[in-house]
């Protein structure tokens, strides 16, 4: 499956991805990467897999609208079958997520639909959850709001603030949206009730207890 990457920065979830499909037999390859920011430190990551990556600058554009129709013209130009974003840092349009409705999915830092949107860390602390992490998710039109098709879970720990959760967060992201990918280029993804259902190995057993639960 060719997998297009739309980055904002500095591109850690993408280099995941990247060192995924370099692996033997894996069912993804990515041909494409692009940030709406120059200077993205995921642009290094991607040329340095020699993969194509360009900038396509969101404000070099009058509109929303012009600015990805160009997107998608690069992406459909490499011939991307699959958009995954990680940490593009842009609302897409309504017209976007239906170009691309069932074709792209997203990292997300929460475990949702508890706490979509920016600051998630922060949140999380402030809520007092015991349990936090990320989501991978097909994108609609809501917010961080599309069928789920993988969540990670970590703990939060007296004395974390949001740079010591996210670090955690981001070490369970990078396993995440790696083995996300692997089921949807599989075609173990599917769409039933609006809801995405998978199949696949699971763990039945697979708990994460905060605290310990030990007797
Ligand atoms: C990640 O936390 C991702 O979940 C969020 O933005 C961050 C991007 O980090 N959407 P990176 O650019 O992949 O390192």
């Amino acid at each position: 499956m060719k997998v297009g990457v739309l980055i904002s920065g500095r591109g850690s979830n993408l280099k995941s991805l990247l060192d995924a499909c370099a692996t033997p037999g894996f069912p993804a390859q990515i041909v494409t990467v692009i940030s709406n920011r120059p200077g993205a430190g995921g642009l290094d990551h991607a040329r340095a897999a020699g993969v194509a990556a360009e900038t396509i600058d969101h404000k070099g554009f009058d509109g929303r609208e012009a600015f990805e129709t160009a997107v998608t013209a690069a992406l459909e130009a490499a011939g991307v079958e699959l958009l995954c974003l990680a940490g593009f840092m842009r609302v897409v349009s309504a017209g976007f997520v239906r170009h691309w409705q069932g074709r792209m999915i997203n990292i997300h830092p929460s475990l949702l639909p508890l706490f979509p949107g920016l600051d998630t860390h922060a949140r999380a602390l402030a809520a007092g959850v015991r349990l936090h992490g990320c989501s991978v998710h097909y994108v609609n039109e809501e917010v961080d709001g599309g069928p789920i098709i993988g969540q990670a879970a970590v703990p939060v720990l007296p004395g974390d603030d949001p740079d010591s959760l996210a670090a955690r967060v981001l070490t369970a992201e990078h396993r995440l949206y790696p083995a996300c990918l692997r089921l949807v280029a599989e075609g173990k993804v599917r769409f039933q009730g609006g809801k995405a259902e998978i199949s696949g190995k699971f763990d039945p057993s697979a708990r994460i207890f905060n605290p310990p639960a030990e007797a």
